[in-house]
C-alpha cells in the first residue's frame, strides 16, 4: 500500500464528500440571531469587554457551575494568564503532556519556565498520572493535565499527586467544555481551568477567544487584573499583566450559541455511539482501536480519534482523502520532539506511548450536524480500504505448498492476530 498522501484534487468529485468540519451548518441554523447580535454591538459602540462580555461570563459560570468565569483573547492566553496568576517564573518546572496542542507547553516557556513532558495512557491518550508523579521535582510549580479530545484526564489520580507535591493543577479544557467528572464540570476540578473559543471547538466563536474558570476568589481577582495590563484603577498598574480581553462582538456571538451547547454535545455523543455501532457491525473493531466513552463522567467528543494498527494510518488517510472524507492527525509530532524545544534535550524514545499515538491516530468527522448517512459513508470508506488492503497485501511468508498441502489463506491481513498486530505496530 502506498504511504504517500494524495492531494484533494485527486479525489473523485462524484463521490459524496464528508468534511472533517462543517461550520457553515451551524451558522446557517443561527444566521439571523447571530447577525442581529453583531448589529446590536456595532450600534452600541462598545467593542472591548462591555456588557456582552460581562453577561457571557455570568452565563458561562452558571452553565459550568463554577463561581468565576473570566474571558480573555484566546485559549493560549488563558493558559499563560493561569500560570502568571499562579506565579510561575523563570526556571520553574511545569509538568505537561507532550501529546497535546502546542499552546499547553508554550505558555510555560513564555514565562521562562521549563515544560517537563509526561507520557500518556495509550487507552485514553490522556496524561499518565504515574509518569506525572515520577516527574515531580523540587522545582515543580504546576501540573497541566489536558482533557484531550473532550475526555477528562484522570483527576482521581492527579489531584492527590498534586496535593502531595503542594502544587496547583491548571486544567487545559480547550477541548472539553461541558465535560464532567463525577458530576463536576472540567475547569472546576483543579485550581484553574483554561478554555478556547477557537471556531472548531465545541463552543466556537467567529474568531479567537478564550476564558478561565476557578473556584478560588484570589485567583479570579488576579486573573481579572492580569488580562488588562495589571491596571486598577485606570492607568495605575499593580502588576505587569498583558492585553488579553475578549471582543464584545465575539461575546455577542457566543451568547447566541451557548444555549445550544448542551444539545450539540448530546449530538456529538450520539455520533460517537453510532460510530462504535457501525464499526463493530462492519467487523472493523479489530483493525482499529475505537475511542472509549468516559465511565466517570461525560465525554464531549471534540474529536473522534481512532488508532490504526499495523502501520496503515497514513495509507488509510490517503484513501479517505481520495474518497473525499476529511480527516486530521492530532498531533503528528509530539511536543517533546518539536524543533523549537530541541534545546530541552528530549529524544525519540523518551515518551514511547506519545510517539506511538502520534504515528497511529486519526481523527474522523464528529461535529453535531453530521448525519447518520455521512457516518455510514465514513465507515464504508474505511471498510473499503481494509478490504483492498487485504487483497493487495501478500502473505507474510510465501511458501510453495507441496502437493496435497492446503493453499495458504490469501487474506493474511484479515487473519492477523491481535498479538501479531501489536508486535507489528511496536516496530
Ligand atoms: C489542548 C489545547 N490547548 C490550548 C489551545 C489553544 O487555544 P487557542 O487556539 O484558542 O489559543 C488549544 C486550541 O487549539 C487546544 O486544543
Amino acid at each position: 500500500m502506498s504511504q504517500s498522501s494524495p492531494s484533494p484534487q485527486d479525489a473523485d468529485p462524484l463521490l459524496p464528500a464528508v468534511g472533517l468540519l462543517a461550520l457553515d451548518r451551524q451558522y446557517e441554523a443561527l444566521r439571523e440571531p447571530i447577525r442581529s447580535a453583531l448589529e446590536r454591538v456595532c450600534d452600541s459602540g462598545r467593542f472591548v469587554l462591555g456588557p456582552d462580555v460581562a453577561d457571557l461570563e455570568s452565563e458561562l459560570a452558571r452553565a459550568l457551575d463554577v463561581p468565576h468565569a473570566i474571558t480573555c483573547a484566546s485559549g493560549s492566553d488563558s493558559l499563560l494568564l493561569a500560570l502568571m496568576a499562579l506565579d510561575v517564573n523563570a526556571g520553574d518546572e511545569v509538568i505537561v503532556p507532550s501529546y497535546t496542542f502546542f499552546a499547553t507547553a508554550s505558555a510555560v516557556t513564555r514565562l521562562g519556565a521549563v515544560p517537563i513532558f509526561a507520557d500518556i495512557d495509550p487507552a485514553t491518550y490522556l496524561v499518565d498520572p504515574t509518569d506525572v508523579e515520577r516527574k515531580i521535582s523540587r522545582r515543580t510549580r504546576a501540573i497541566i493535565p489536558v482533557h484531550l479530545f473532550g475526555r477528562t484526564a484522570d483527576m482521581d489520580a492527579l489531584r492527590p499527586i498534586a496535593a502531595r507535591a503542594g502544587v496547583p493543577i491548571v486544567e487545559d479544557c480547550a477541548q472539553s467544555i461541558l465535560s464532567t467528572w463525577h458530576g463536576r464540570c472540567t475547569g472546576g476540578i483543579g485550581d484553574v481551568g483554561c478554555f478556547s473559543f477557537y471556531p472548531t471547538k465545541n463552543l466556537g466563536g467567529c474568531g479567537d477567544g478564550g476564558f478561565l474558570t476557578t473556584t478560588r476568589d484570589d485567583l479570579a481577582a488576579r486573573l481579572k487584573l492580569l488580562r488588562v495590563h495589571g491596571m486598577e484603577p485606570r492607568y495605575h498598574h499593580q502588576v505587569i499583566g498583558i492585553n488579553s480581553r475578549l471582543d464584545s462582538l465575539q461575546a455577542a456571538v457566543l451568547r447566541v450559541k451557548l444555549p445550544h451547547l448542551d444539545d450539540w454535545t448530546e449530538a456529538r455523543r450520539a455520533n460517537a455511539a453510532r460510530y462504535r455501532d457501525l464499526f463493530v457491525r462492519a467487523g472493523l473493531a479489530e483493525r482499529i482501536a475505537l475511542p472509549g466513552d468516559e465511565t466517570r463522567g461525560r465525554h464531549v467528543w471534540n474529536q473522534y480519534v481512532i488508532r490504526v494498527h499495523g502501520g496503515h494510518r497514513d495509507a488509510l488517510r490517503a484513501h479517505l482523502t481520495a474518497t473525499r472524507v476529511g480527516t486530521e492527525i492530532y498531533y503528528p509530532i509530539p511536543l517533546h520532539l518539536q524543533v523549537c524545544f530541541r534545546h530541552l534535550g528530549w529524544a525519540r524514545g523518551d515518551l514511547p506511548e506519545t510517539e506511538r499515538a502520534a504515528d497511529e491516530t486519526l481523527a474522523l468527522p464528529i461535529y453535531p450536524e453530521l448525519t447518520a448517512d455521512e457516518q455510514r459513508t465514513v465507515v464504508g470508506r474505511i471498510a473499503e480500504f481494509f478490504r483492498s488492503a487485504t487483497l493487495h497485501r501478500p502473505p507474510a511468508t510465501v511458501t510453495v505448498p507441496s502437493a496435497g498441502q492446503p493453499l495458504p489463506e490469501p487474506h493474511v491481513l484479515a487473519r492477523t492476530t491481535t498479538a501479531a498486530r501489536a508486535a507489528e505496530s511496536r516496530r
